[in-house]
């Protein structure tokens, strides 16, 4: 019993955004779609909509036949480095542009459409969280010790989920929230396809996210780091609904 414990609670420590995170993503991109983007989409996966997917490529992790794709979730930029491509660890960024080509080209079947749909709209959300652009040295925070509110943990688990949940907004709220200070003009300059900026913002947060003190972890962290998070989680939105505009054209 207790190995099992200790299986669920590793696995569960190397989930990306949390489920409440992604979904915040998807809904705030699936309010960004143009009507083509939006009809092509409507059309791969029928009556649903990109928060309520957006969980799957998380939720196969513990199915063996889905294993090749663990690396799919983050990426590797060593300090004072470029991004040098998936040997540095991880190929969210390959991935990403992977299917953004295969997409379009309507070469797939049905089922290979869905999925990969599922997994850009995930990895554009993972690449927003900071530290699943790791440092390769500790597996993107999973190997910081932390303690939030005193309960044990590491500081990759405060990142995808603990910061946000310990809002408790839902998903909808939040998504609004985020939103609800910018202007249109604002909102379309948001709208950026470019998957190296976005990389690039999130390996540049690592001085603020790092800032750890002794490691224990509570409202200061929060007061300092909040902003950080809901830009985060606002650009992913953003920047996830003009991936997909860009490829369904
Ligand atoms: N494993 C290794 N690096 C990682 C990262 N940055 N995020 C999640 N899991 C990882
Ligand atoms: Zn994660
Ligand atoms: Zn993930």
């Amino acid at each position: 019993m207790r190995y099992l414990i200790t299986l669920l609670i590793s696995t569960s420590m190397l989930f990306a955004w949390g489920k409440t995170g992604h979904r915040i993503v998807g809904m705030i991109a699936e309010e960004n779609l143009t009507p083509e983007a939006k009809e092509q989409i409507a059309g791969i996966l029928g009556h649903t909509d990109l928060a309520r997917i957006s969980n799957w490529p998380d939720e196969i992790k513990s199915d063996p036949k889905w294993d090749h794709t663990h690396d799919w979730h983050y990426c590797t930029i060593f300090d004072g480095k470029e991004y040098e491509g998936p040997e540095a660890g991880g190929r969210a960024i390959q991935k990403v542009v992977e299917f953004s080509d295969l997409l379009p080209k309507g070469v797939l079947s049905d089922r290979d459409q869905k999925n990969i749909l599922c997994f850009i709209v995930h990895i554009v959300g993972d690449l927003h969280q900071p530290l699943h652009v790791g440092n390769g040295t500790d597996r993107g925070g999973n190997a910081v010790d932390v303690t939030w509110f005193r309960d044990s943990t590491n500081l990759h688990s405060v990142w995808d989920s603990k910061m946000i949940d310990h809002m408790q907004y839902s998903y909808t709220e939040y998504a609004q929230q985020i939103q609800l200070a910018l202007t249109d003009e604002e909102k379309a300059g948001l709208l950026n396809p470019d998957i190296m900026a976005y990389v690039s913002a999130s390996r540049a947060a690592h001085g603020q996210v790092y800032d750890i003190g002794d490691g224990n972890l509570s409202w200061k962290y929060i007061y300092k780091n909040r902003e950080l998070m809901e830009d985060r989680l606002l650009r992913g939105g953003f920047h996830l609904a003009a991936v997909l505009n860009n490829i369904f054209q």
